[in-house]
């Protein structure tokens, strides 16, 4: 028997997500039972996904249960084990409970090596935004040489490997993100050609005409919304579209319409 600290989410939020939607719990977890691995969190990613998990609209994954303990992407070490893939003192990476321990029935947990590097970027650059990127990028935008490739949310977990990667492969890439010292980074740092700050450029359709004068062939989508819009008017023919997500809109009560001219697609 083991005490644990866990996280529950109490209400399901409406707009903003405020501190009482969640309450802390001190709960005891049982003995383990065969197959069972007992896992002391470290790592916990705090990912846009979960927005949508936290109402019932329907989304790409379940939503969360009320008064039961909110999951998400975790590195935690096995401190006790009856599971014979798990021994004890082993990194593993899973979802885990926003929680100090989670019982865990094994299936989906990955073992690292803590020694490849720190363990957060198994949350990160060597994890699932990372692979969310690699995906979208190779399979989907395929960019490359003489193409103009955009990516918003061009600093975020995703979009700074999903950028990197179309620059990688010989596109011109340009990208949004919310500061001035965020685009800087991302063009001194992560290659992109261009980064405009989507909160003091007002008129979008006017900025990508500037930063994309020959139109947009790939477009690698986080953000959703009038962002997204803006893109989507200015796709060349034969234009490839990823639609990652679009974090403008997780916290809309109702859906806001397409863009405009959808027919432009055929
Ligand atoms: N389909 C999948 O399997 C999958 C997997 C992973 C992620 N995703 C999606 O990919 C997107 C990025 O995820 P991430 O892990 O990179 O997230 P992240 O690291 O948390 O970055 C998200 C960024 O989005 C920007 N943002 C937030 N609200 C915005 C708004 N209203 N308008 C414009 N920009 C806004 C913010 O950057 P700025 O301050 O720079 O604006 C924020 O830092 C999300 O939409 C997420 O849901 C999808």
């Amino acid at each position: 028997m083991t005490d644990a600290v866990q996280i529950v989410l109490a209400r399901r939020p409406v707009g903003d997500v405020t501190a009482d939607c969640f309450r802390e719990e001190k709960v005891t977890l049982p003995a383990l039972a065969d197959g069972q691995v007992l896992i002391r969190s470290r790592f916990l990613s705090l990912d846009p996904y979960m927005r949508p998990r936290m109402t019932e609209l329907r989304s790409y994954t379940p939503a969360f249960e009320l008064d039961k303990p909110l999951t998400g992407g975790s590195v935690g070490e096995v401190v006790d084990s009856r599971n014979p893939r798990y021994a004890k003192g082993d990194t593993v990476m899973g979802m885990l409970n926003w929680a100090s321990h989670t019982l865990h029935d094994g299936k989906g947990l990955r073992k690292i090596d803590p020694a490849i590097a720190p363990l957060q970027a198994h949350l990160g650059v060597l994890g699932m935004p990372a692979f969310t990127a690699w995906y979208g990028i190779t399979h989907i935008c395929k960019p490359k040489a003489g193409e103009t490739a955009f990516v918003s949310a061009a600093t975020g977990a995703v979009g700074q490997v999903a950028g990197q990667l179309a620059k990688l492969a010989g596109a011109r890439v340009v990208g949004c993100a919310g500061d001035d010292e965020k685009c800087q980074w991302a063009v001194r740092e992560a290659g992109y050609d261009a980064c405009f700050n989507h909160r003091t450029e007002h008129d979008y359709g006017a900025v990508l005409d500037r930063l994309c004068p020959q139109g947009i062939d790939s477009d690698f989508e986080n953000v959703g919304g009038k962002i997204f819009h803006a893109v989507f008017a200015r796709l060349n023919n034969f234009g490839r579209l990823a639609f990652c997500g679009a974090i403008s809109e997780y916290q809309d009560a109702k859906p806001i319409a397409g863009p405009a001219k959808m027919f432009t697609i055929v």
